[in-house]
This record gives C-alpha cells, structure tokens and sequence, in this order.
C-alpha cells in the first residue's frame, strides 16, 4: 500500500515538472513585473482563501454533526481512509509546486533587467535618499528618469535602510558596504512615492521620496538645465551656494527664513544671538556652531526645541556655504 502511494505521488511530480518548467520559462518572457506581481499576490490569495475554507467550513460543520448527544457515548472508531488520505496528500502537493514555481518566475522576472535600460543610483542615509541620473546629477529625495526599464544600483551610508516603490510592486534592501540593485519599468509618466521599508531609527518614518517619471524630451531638457545650473554655481558666491543648500537639503521644511518658529527655529539672525541649550549652559551661536549642528545635531540640544533634527554629512565647503547664507538672512 505505501508502496503505491508513494508511486502515486513521484508521478505526479514528474507529471507536474514539464508543465512548471514551461509556466516558469514563459512568465520568465514577460517583461512586466508589475503585472506579474498582481499575478502572483492573487493567485496566493484565492488558493489561501480555498484551502482556508475547505478546511473550517467542513470543521464548523463537524463540530455540529458529530457533537456528544449522550454523556457516556463512545466515538465511533475509524481506521483511516486510503481513498482520501491519497488525495489530501496529492492535491496539496500539486498546489504547492504550483505556486512555488510561480513564485520562483516571478522572482526571475524581478531580478534580471531588460537589456534596454538606463541605470541609476539611489544611496541611503539617516534619513534620505540621495540619487543620481546616469548624468551623474545628485538629487535629494527625487528620482527623475525618463519613460522605460530603469536598474536603480543601491547602497547606504550608514545603516540598512530598504528602497520600495509599491507603484511598481518592487523593493531591495540598501546595505552599507555593499552594492544591491532593483529595476522597474516607468511606463506612464508620473509621480511614484518611495518609502524606506526597514526600520532604521527615529527618523525612520521621514525617508519618504518620489520617482518622477518625465517624458523623453522633458527629462533632456530637465538635465540641460541642471547642468546649466551646477556650471552657474560653481561660480557663485558661498552665500548663494549655502541658499541652494538650503532649499535643497529640505531644511526648510523645519526652519522659517522669516523670524517665525517651526519644528526648528527661524535661521534668520541666528548668528550671533545668545540661545540657552538643555544642560541649561548659555552660548553664543557662531558659524562653529552652525556646523556642528548641521553633522551632530543632538551633540547641544537647544532648550524648547526637540531632537528631530538628522544629521547631514557634508563636504566642508558645504557647512560653510550654509554659515555664510544663514549670516546673510537678518
Ligand atoms: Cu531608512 Cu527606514
């Protein structure tokens, strides 16, 4: 008897191994992860709903059928049953190969990029995302590509952070000291929200970011003007620099440039303005302290204010540049 069963059951692997090899090879074709993702998640849904219900709805009915009438009842005694125990191990088996195969096109579909791509790179830190175009354009929190397949290289600076666009149904961890990769196919143009996806501290929450997809002609234009832009700034003054900073690095989303007390306080006069900290010492504020604010924020913590501020690592002609615009606003 177990002899055939076991039969039974090496057929039917070998039945099923042909079909899967060829469901896998030809989900492999198909170049849309997207849909092959909404393919995958549905599948696993409807065969988790049916196994869920073929085995409580029998269950609930059960437990009424065959409940204790009398107190000193015995239950019937029943040894086992070839016909069924054949098929509830059977069609288990053939689901799970199934699905297992479906999940392994899948994850092929996910990991090899379409010859025709450009390539990008995202790079995570506490808490952003800084990206550059394969023009080497740095953007903070915005992606920019044109429409088509894009491989997005990514690495962290400090610790895993992980980049996920749901709109694209795709996510990879970001490792410090380590190259990982993505790739999705940008077909209409848009805005797509990106999340850090792995709990990386207490700004975790704020890496939020977006993919813009532009159309072809757009996106040149985008980085003729950016490259325009970087030309005019290498020739600006520091105080112009330190402004484009500013803006850039999102400071002002915290900070007002206008006296008026936000997350953080105005930038505006700052310099040279007396401030108490949380030990309760009193200090003048100078560029010195302007930069150590800027890399180590937590380092002297201004009464009344919390400790939201991240760091941000910066080239030393960077921190100046943000010192001398921040001298400039009164
Ligand atoms: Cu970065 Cu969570």
């Amino acid at each position: 008897m177990l002899k055939q069963v076991f039969r039974l059951l090496m057929a039917a692997v070998f039945v099923s191994i042909p079909y899967a090899a060829a469901a896998a090879e030809k989900a492999a074709r198909v170049v849309d992860p997207v849909k092959a993702w909404d393919l995958h998640f549905k599948t696993w849904a409807v065969v988790s709903i049916f196994v869920y219900l073929s085995v409580t709805v029998p269950l609930i009915y059960f437990v009424f059928k065959y409940r204790s009438k009398r107190k000193d009842a015995d239950g019937e005694y029943i040894d086992g049953n070839v016909g069924l125990e054949i098929l509830w191990t059977i069609v288990p088996m053939i689901i799970i190969i199934l699905l297992g195969v479906q999940s392994w096109a899948v994850f092929n579909d996910l990991r090899e990029v379409p010859k025709d791509h450009i390539e990008v790179k995202a790079v995570g830190f506490m808490f952003g995302f800084e990206m550059y175009t394969p023009e080497g354009i740095m953007t903070l929190n915005e992606m920019r590509v044109p429409v088509g397949n894009v491989k997005v290289n990514l690495t962290s600076k400090d610790v895993i952070h992980d980049f996920a666009i749901p709109s694209f149904r795709t996510r990879e961890d970001m490792v410090p000291g380590e190259n990982t990769y993505l790739w999705f196919s940008a077909k209409e143009p848009g805005e797509y929200p990106v999340y850090c996806a792995e709990f990386c501290g207490s700004g975790h929450s704020s890496m939020l970011a977006k993919v813009i997809v532009m159309k072809k002609e757009d996106y040149e234009a985008w980085v003729k003007s950016k490259q325009a832009e970087s030309t005019n700034m290498a020739a600006a003054t520091p105080a112009v620099k330190g402004k484009e900073l500013v803006e850039k690095l999102g400071c002002l989303g915290c900070h007002g440039i206008a006296g008026e007390t936000k997350a953080g306080p105005a930038l505006n006069g700052v310099i040279g303005k007396s401030e108490e900290l949380e030990d309760g010492t009193k200090v003048v504020i100078d560029e010195a302290f302007v930069k150590e604010k800027i890399s180590d924020p937590k380092a002297k913590p201004v009464k009344g204010f919390g400790h939201m501020m991240p760091p941000n690592m910066l080239a030393k002609e960077e921190y100046e540049a943000i010192a001398a615009y921040i001298k400039t606003i009164k």
